[in-house]
């Protein structure tokens, strides 16, 4: 038994999930998703769905609305707040639905408006808000925007919404400048004339199917707030903002300099942006409750990220700092001192993330060498010690909840899933992979459909009879599947639920209090409030606890009372 829980564990209710149709103003009569508790967010429990791989509800190997639906009750037993989707709008795909066509439209794969709709109310009625996800950044480039602009041609206003420039040198088949993309590989794509002559080159700072929008441009602005206040007509709690630090470029285009000096990178965090958050802000506040806004915001200067949390902008964004760093003691407490430092002043809570839809499962990077994340450094066959990884992962499950502020939760890390890495090489569909010419692995590893049961074909993703998963399951996770999981008290997924629930039901994990107890070397303890400790061994011998009146969960079992290494306890520590 590798938990040891010392309170009883909460009972699974599988009550049916109540559907609704609605039309798009009966839900907006009827669903206000935050009139209880205006900060919600600020201790939030977030759970984000990866929709194609969550659960497939029509049978046809990908996953949808429907699947959700049916997995509310689920959710709801894990404990969660609210639910966060990754884009579920018509796209053809080319980025996992980062290249949006149609915002007010949702991908045929996945349902419609109607069940869309009905999900909002569904989830809502068992307490769970809903989050989706806005790629400002850049569209489809089967946008009709985008395809309206390539027939308009040069200097029409239509191409005015993007970036479209003459190409350098005699033939102009130089592109205009040399940023590299997130996705590795050029920024620029030549455009064809319709007499079959090369083009206007266009900017994209990822593939060239998600051409970047020009945020100097009214109309992109305001198509934007549109989109924003569609969603929350339909009763949407919040939204995850794709690539915020993105969205506006220095309308020069020049070349990047060595070294930016702050707000000075030509398309990265420039001071403009606030400008557009707080305009954002201002249709958020427009609506009853608290609809939030969360940014995606990888930025190596703290204070600079801390700005866009101001009182007028964004409520929250993702915490990158600590989910990169490795199982090290001194590396995460520095991260987490130098979080709650900067989100002080601005009084923002911070938020906490182990992994998401981008990167490296935990248990899988938690077993290697090197436990940090970047992009950069990620390459097939990196020797992985998978047990040592599930140890931490649980381990880190519990140091991550016990901290201040709002948690997110990467669909099947509650499963402890490993990152598929040996997904056939023909099945791959990330473009990450393809632009790297086939040196980066890409994510798809990460975004494998969720097993549900492993007796069940396709280990239950998709109703009887239904098409195999879109990329295939490994069948080492057939014991990792939830019937199973749900049937062993030491599962991570039991470890995960008990841990929701102590969490919900501890007042002192929803306020800002927060102070280091003094430790042995490689240890984090820590208080919450009088009655609260989270202890975390990261170092290599076992470790006596701290005084306490009761253990409420432990990641691993104690070994003669002591803490063993690579696992947490929470303490109560006065009755
Ligand atoms: C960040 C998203 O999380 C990622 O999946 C996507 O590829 C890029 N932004 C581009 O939209």
């Amino acid at each position: 038994m590798l938990q040891t829980s010392l309170t009883e564990m909460s009972p699974s209710v599988d009550e049916d999930v109540p559907s609704f149709v609605n039309t798009a103003t009966a839900v907006v009569d009827a669903v206000n998703p935050s009139s209880d508790d205006p900060d919600w967010w600020r201790s939030a429990v977030i759970y984000q769905i990866y929709i194609r791989s969550f659960a497939d509800g029509d049978g046809d190997g990908t996953g949808d609305i429907a699947g959700v639906r049916s997995r509310l009750g689920y959710l709801r037993d894990l404990g969660v707040d609210a639910i966060w989707f990754t884009p579920w709008y018509a796209s053809p795909l080319a980025d996992g639905g980062y290249d949006v066509s149609d915002y007010r439209a949702i991908h045929p794969a996945f349902g419609d408006l109607e069940q869309a709709e009905a999900l909002i109310r569904d989830a809502l009625a068992l307490g769970i808000r809903t989050i989706i996800d806005v790629v400002p950044n850049h569209i489809s480039d089967q946008h009709p925007w985008f395809q309206e602009a390539l027939a308009a041609g040069p200097g029409s206003p239509e191409r005015e919404r993007f970036w479209f420039r003459d190409g350098l040198g005699p033939n102009g088949d130089e592109m205009p400048n040399h940023w590299i993309s997130n996705f590795q590989g050029d920024t620029w794509t030549r455009t064809t004339n319709p007499d079959g002559s090369a083009g206007q080159w266009y900017l994209h700072l990822f593939t060239p199917e998600q051409p970047d929008l020009n945020w100097n441009h009214p109309g992109v602005r305001a198509e934007h707030e549109d989109v924003l206040r569609f969603w929350f007509d339909r009763g949407v709690a919040g939204v995850r903002i794709d690539s915020a630090a993105l969205l506006v470029k220095d309308a020069a285009l020049p070349e990047l300099s060595e070294n930016p000096g702050p707000g000075e990178h030509p398309n990265t965090d420039r001071d403009e942006l606030h400008e557009i958050y707080r305009s954002w802000r201002g249709v958020a506040d427009s609506y009853p409750g608290t609809r939030m806004l969360v940014g995606e915001i990888w930025l190596p200067d703290i204070e600079r990220f801390a700005k866009y949390l101001r009182r007028d902008e964004l409520h929250t964004a993702f915490n990158f700092d600590f989910m990169a760093r490795p199982w090290d003691a001194e590396k995460l407490r520095e991260s987490i001192d130098a979080t709650l430092a900067a989100h002080a002043p601005v009084n923002a809570p911070s938020t906490w993330v182990l992994s998401n839809h981008d990167v490296t499962r935990p248990v899988t990077r938690y077993g290697r060498d090197d436990s940090s994340f970047a992009f950069a450094s990620k390459r097939f066959g990196t020797p992985v010690d998978l047990e040592l990884g599930e140890r931490r992962a649980r381990a880190a499950a519990l140091l991550t909840a016990a901290l201040p502020g709002a948690l997110y939760i990467y669909q099947g890390d509650e499963l402890g899933l490993p990152e598929v890495e040996d997904l056939p090489l023909d099945q791959l569909q990330d473009p990450m992979h393809f632009r790297s010419n086939g040196v980066d692995p890409g994510r798809d590893g990460c975004r494998v459909p969720l097993p549900w049961s492993g007796s069940a074909p396709g280990l239950g993703f998709g109703p009887e009879g239904a098409a195999a998963p879109w990329l295939p399951q490994p069948a080492s996770w057939q014991k990792l599947a939830v019937e199973e999981q749900e049937a062993d008290q030491s599962s991570m997924l039991r470890l995960y639920r008990e841990a929701l629930r102590i969490r919900t039901a501890s007042p002192e994990l929803h306020g800002p209090e927060f102070a280091w107890i003094a430790s042995p070397d490689g240890v984090l303890s820590f208080s919450r409030g009088d009655r609260f400790v989270s202890v975390t061994n990261l170092s290599s011998a076992p470790i006596d606890l701290p005084d306490h009146a009761k253990i409420l969960i432990s990641s691993a079992g104690l070994v003669s009372g002591r803490l063993p290494p690579d696992s947490s306890a929470w303490l109560q520590t006065q009755q």
